[in-house]
């Protein structure tokens, strides 16, 4: 089944130059991006995107460090695209993300942990409606399509 996920390079990752890097991994994958843009996050968006995380004690950080320097948000489509993201990101706290995913290879930090992954469909639309209009979303074929799924 062909699913929409919504991916977000962080902060980190930005200033670390590793924008292409990230992209990549999705790329070579077989992931197709459909929706893409550099942004600098309002604290509207990043207390709705985080809204789940409200109360926790590590809330106000993660929202001001999603604020602190721009991040790339996306909209990414593939077979089974929720959970192959997820797996190709990695554990949440990086020293414990398995080494292969861009995590564990790019990261040894819980809070500046390179990437945000949607980790269910649901969740996925909600966090895309958040940051891209339908009009938004880019309709194309790749020409490797039949030959990565
Ligand atoms: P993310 O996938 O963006 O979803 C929520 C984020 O909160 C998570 O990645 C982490 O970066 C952050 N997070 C989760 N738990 C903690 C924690 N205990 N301390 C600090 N940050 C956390």
């Amino acid at each position: 089944m062909i699913e929409r996920t919504f991916v977000m390079i962080k902060p980190d990752s930005v200033v670390r130059g590793l924008i292409g890097e990230v992209l990549s991994r999705l790329e070579r994958k077989g992931l197709k991006i459909v929706g893409l843009r550099l942004i600098h996050m309002s604290a509207d968006e990043a207390n709705s995107l985080y809204a789940v995380h409200k109360g926790k004690p590590f809330f106000n950080d993660l929202t001001a460090f999603i604020r602190s320097a721009p991040v790339v948000v996306m909209a990414v489509e593939g077979e089974s695209a929720v959970a192959v993201v997820r797996r190709l990101i990695g554990s949440t706290d990086a020293k414990e993300a398995t080494p292969g995913t861009v995590r564990g290879d790019l990261s040894c930090s819980k809070s500046m942990n390179v990437i945000h992954a949607s980790d269910s469909v649901d969740n996925a639309k909600m966090e895309l409606s958040l940051f891209f209009r339908d009009s938004d979303i880019i309709k194309y074929k790749r020409l490797d399509e039949s030959h990565v799924c």
